[in-house]
């Protein structure tokens, strides 16, 4: 009913605007004064954290790709090798797991069928599994040895906006909670790096608030066949999120590139006119990739295609190669999907509508897939 999407249109857009306070509700209590990591609620014992030599991250769609974020942040702060796959894929393929492996299990509904035989697979090779979920008491958890839950409140449309956000959240947490029981290296920047974890739901909140323009774009691309997305390094995942998120709500032909990747074969797609949406990252930290991505933006467009840039507040490098530019708040590296993702959602969103489809219901799909 109306009133339950809050004077919104859509539950989509209702949660898409819920971000900021699902982000700060998934940190708080978290985090103590002095700025470390309190997870109780981990109840994998430190010298059991210490020991572990690999993190294996199962999950499917968009927690999929939160997974893929993860992976960039874990082995930066504690040299643990990870590998993300998806669940469907995983066990399968006997993959190699031990006492040692902490597995880590990320789903929105908690209920999600592969996820959960991936799991279970992980359990039966004793391995340990770490659950990131959204729903209390759900079968993923409480198969688990241990929780993580993020604190979005119930994600009801179907294309998930808030729970990815606060997966991400979650996923950095133990990311950086592991590189504090270990003791690493970086533990100054892993200071650094919860201090500015503490002001990125104001920055997600200022995303919000400049997305009128998005929407127009949107809107005037609604008769187009395909967009294309690209990034590179964390922006490649956030990439092929915007590219799901457009299948799934406006049914149009999206794919999700690395940057890097474009002349190995995806250039060859570019032509006149066609829109490619391009996720730029920070000039600050990994200036060496920003500068190759600006690249990749001029031989796009002198090759036709209508070049979407999301950039950085205060980049002044992309605007000579920008047809539309989208801009978003300055943040450390690893934290960028944050507030880069929020775009694409809303682009997303407002395109599917502007073709008519339902975007709470698209066709074909379930909140939950409780089938393998
Ligand atoms: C996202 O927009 C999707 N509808 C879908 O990919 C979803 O993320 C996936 O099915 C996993 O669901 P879960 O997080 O509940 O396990």
């Amino acid at each position: 009913s109306a009133a339950e999407k809050d004077g919104y249109a859509s539950f989509m857009l209702k949660e898409i605007a819920e971000q900021p306070k699902a982000v700060a509700d998934t940190l708080l209590g978290r985090i103590d004064g002095s700025g470390s990591l309190t997870l109780d609620e981990v109840r994998i014992p430190a010298n059991v954290l210490r020991e572990v030599d690999k993190v294996v991250i199962v999950a499917c769609g968009t927690a999929f790709h939160a997974g893929l974020i993860a992976k960039y942040a874990i082995e930066h702060w504690t040299r643990i090798p990870c590998e993300v796959e998806l669940a469907s894929e995983f066990r399968y393929r006997d993959p190699i797991l031990d006492q040692q492996t902490l597995v880590v299990a990320i789903s929105q509904s908690g209920e999600t069928m592969d996820t959960l035989m991936a799991l279970r697979h992980a359990r039966e090779q004793g391995a340990k599994v770490l659950a990131i979920c959204n729903t209390n008491g759900s079968t993923i958890p409480r198969e688990s040895d241990a929780v993580l839950y993020t604190h979005a409140g119930p994600e009801v449309a179907v294309a998930s906006t808030k729970a990815f956000l606060t997966q991400l959240v979650a996923c950095y947490l133990v990311a950086l909670y592991l590189g504090q029981v270990r003791g690493t290296k970086w533990a100054d920047e892993i200071r650094a790096v919860v201090r500015d974890l503490s002001s990125v739901s104001g920055a997600v909140d200022r995303v919000l608030r400049t997305m009128e323009p998005v929407r127009e774009l949107a809107r005037s691309l609604a008769a187009e066949d395909t967009v294309l997305f690209l990034g590179r390094h964390v922006g490649y995942p956030v990439a092929l999120e915007g590219a799901l998120k457009l299948k799934e709500l406006a049914y149009m032909h999206a794919e999700g590139f690395a940057a890097g990747e474009l002349k190995h074969g995806p250039i060859a797609l570019i032509e006149d006119d066609l829109p490619v949406v391009v996720v730029v990252p920070s000039p600050r930290g990994r200036s060496v990739l920003h500068d190759k991505i600006v690249s990749n933006i001029q031989e796009i467009r002198a090759r036709g295609a209508r070049t979407i840039v999301i950039a950085e507040e205060g980049d002044e490098t992309v605007v000579p190669y920008a047809d539309h530019l989208i801009r978003i708040p300055a943040t450390p590296t690893l934290l960028q999907p944050l507030v880069a993702t929020v775009p694409l959602q809303v682009f997303a969103c407002e395109l599917a509508t502007a073709r008519g489809n339902e975007v709470d219901q698209p066709r074909n799909l379930a909140k939950s897939v409780t089938v393998e």
